[in-house]
């Protein structure tokens, strides 16, 4: 694991930025694996500057998204898939039909989760796959408990997990409490990874990942074990190394 301490949470995703960057221009083909949650707001602004300054270009791109809602279709405002529209996608030029989240409205999401695996298999391998940290520790949604080894499918979400997110639904409005995710072991198939954790919040959770043992009580820990891992931390994140 290569650990990054950027002084702040901008030089944080900035960091994370360019190598997203680099690894576009190292290969314009790129499977990407992308995140969502509130760190990734900044880093997708980063790579929408990016690319309207000219130089990064998505153009012969594809993307896979780690996890969405069950029960949520790509057009209600809290899915995922109308986040990576409104923050990335409709700002950049992938091409169309080559961005990819598991389907959170499938009449039947647990077959849902099995077509996205094997679509990720068919099309992987995945070249740099972008992580965030839960305060729990979970990547993707795979939380606290999950097999180290588990392939994309449905899971419950933790009580801390529907806490921390409860910020992006409004009063009254129904929040699910499971979701479609990439597994453990579909994650750690990439070639590269990339997590990028700011803020003091992520700090336990960061040190969990880094020096804890490898534990499925801690989801990002199985990083531990990834040839090509990269962690940015601002130094509030690492207040606990
Ligand atoms: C959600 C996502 C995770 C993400 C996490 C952290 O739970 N499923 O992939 O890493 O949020 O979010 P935030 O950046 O808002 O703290």
């Amino acid at each position: 694991m290569r650990i990054l301490i950027e002084p702040s949470a901008e030089q944080a995703v900035s960091r994370t930025v360019g190598l997203i960057a680099e690894q576009m221009h190292r290969n314009p083909a790129s499977v990407l694996g992308l995140a969502t949650g509130g760190t990734m707001e900044a880093v997708y602004a980063g790579l929408i500057e990016a690319h309207r300054a000219g130089g990064l270009s998505f153009a012969g791109a594809r993307s896979f998204n780690l996890d969405e809602y069950v029960g949520l279709s790509g057009a209600h405002p809290q899915s995922y898939r109308h986040y990576m529209q409104d923050r990335l996608f409709r700002h950049v030029d992938f091409p169309r039909g080559a961005t990819h989240l598991p389907r959170g409205d499938a009449e039947d999401p647990v077959a849902a989760a099995q077509q996205y695996e094997a679509r990720i298999a068919a099309e992987g391998p995945i070249d740099l796959q972008l992580l965030g940290l839960g305060t729990n520790g979970h990547i993707g949604f795979n939380e606290p408990t999950s097999s180290l080894a588990s392939r994309s499918r449905v899971t419950c979400l933790a009580p801390s997990t529907l806490e921390a997110n409860s910020r992006f639904f409004g009063p009254g409005e129904p929040q699910p409490g499971t979701a479609i995710t990439m597994g453990i072991g579909t994650i750690l198939e990439a070639r590269r990874i990339v997590l990028l954790a700011t803020g003091a919040a992520k700090a336990e959770a960061a040190a969990a990942m880094i020096e804890g043992p490898l534990s499925a009580f801690c989801p990002a820990s199985a990083l531990q074990m990834h040839t090509d891992a990269t962690v940015v931390l601002d130094e509030a994140a690492a207040a606990r190394l």
